[in-house]
């Protein structure tokens, strides 16, 4: 039996490893992408939520109308480092950007806004390894094993980086004006609370729409775990059928499925050092092992 460990493959730009088969020039052209006043960039590292809130703004910006079958959540809310500046500077205004760079790599604007969601290491580890595992162009992984991926995990050598330095980055600024920092498992607890959050940040005419009854439900269902994992049609086409489905499991805590005691007080000690001096564990408090 092959004991040796496997490592995902991937493309190097700017210091980053990136899937392959994105574009070097598109990646290398995002990060000098021109941010305008009326952008709104939803941020966050890989597997925290991204695709989730990419449905919300989408809707709220629709009035409640569901993103229609076939239509691509990955051109409507474009992924900034994927399809380069061109594509995001030629869009109507105003824009919704996803984005998974780091504070001082996203392109700024003052005027502009940033929605931040965060989301545990521990959970965000187990999805990224499904997720690598699956895209089998973009990653060559296949037979990669969790074991496999957490080292690489550790190590901060997976794609856009070190888990915690990008979240150091962004939390340093949550309490600027255009920044709207939440995590996935608060928006998990009280998701009608945070669409409203995001309306409000978005501006007044979002959270005014919200004051439509139907427009409010008719978020809040589309947005559902169950109804998103109905359409994974953008996805399924990338993903081999063995392979777990893009939106997989939007639990909290299915990393207790997957860790070892020795990978617990490694990544939790990970987490302590990285994040000493912050009250960033205060985030997750009941959820992971301190
Ligand atoms: P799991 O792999 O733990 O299920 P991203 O969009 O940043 O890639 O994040 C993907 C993660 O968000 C996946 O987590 C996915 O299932 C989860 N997710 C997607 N849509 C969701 C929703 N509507 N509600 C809760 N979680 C969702």
């Amino acid at each position: 039996m092959n004991q040796q460990r496997q490592k995902p493959h991937y493309s190097m730009c700017r210091g980053f490893r990136i899937p392959m088969g994105f574009p070097v020039t598109c990646f290398e052209s995002g990060l000098s992408y021109n941010a305008q006043p009326e952008d709104n960039f939803i941020v966050t590292y890989p597997k925290c939520g991204t695709t989730w809130v990419q449905h919300i703004v989408w809707m709220l910006h629709h009035d409640g109308e569901p993103l229609p079958v076939g239509k691509d959540i990955n051109l409507e809310v474009p992924h900034l480092e994927e399809v380069g500046a061109d594509f995001v500077a030629a869009m109507a205004s105003p824009r919704f950007i996803k984005t998974h760079l780091p504070y001082s790599f996203t392109p700024y604007c003052a005027d502009a806004k940033y929605i931040y969601i965060a989301r545990n290491p521990f959970d965000c580890v187990v999805s990224f390894y499904y997720h690598t595992k699956g895209f089998v162009k973009h990653y060559n992984f296949a037979e990669g094993t969790f074991n496999d991926f957490f080292e690489c995990f550790i190590e901060g050598e997976v794609d856009w980086g070190d888990y915690f330095e990008h979240l150091l980055s962004w939390y340093d600024h949550r309490q600027d004006d255009n920044v709207l920092f939440i995590t996935y498992e608060a928006m998990k607890a009280d998701t009608s609370n945070y669409i409203r959050e995001i309306a409000n940040f978005l501006g007044s005419s979002y959270l005014d729409k919200l004051n439509n009854a139907e427009i409010f439900n008719s978020i809040l269902k589309h947005t559902s775990f169950t109804s998103m994992s109905q359409d994974q049609s953008r996805w399924s086409s990338q993903r081999p059928k063995e392979m777990t489905p893009f939106i997989r499991k939007g639990e909290i805590g299915d990393w207790k499925n997957h860790f070892s005691e020795d990978k617990i007080a490694r990544l939790s000690d990970k987490f302590r050092n990285k994040t000493a001096g912050t009250d960033i564990a205060m985030l997750w408090a009941d959820l992971i092992p301190n």
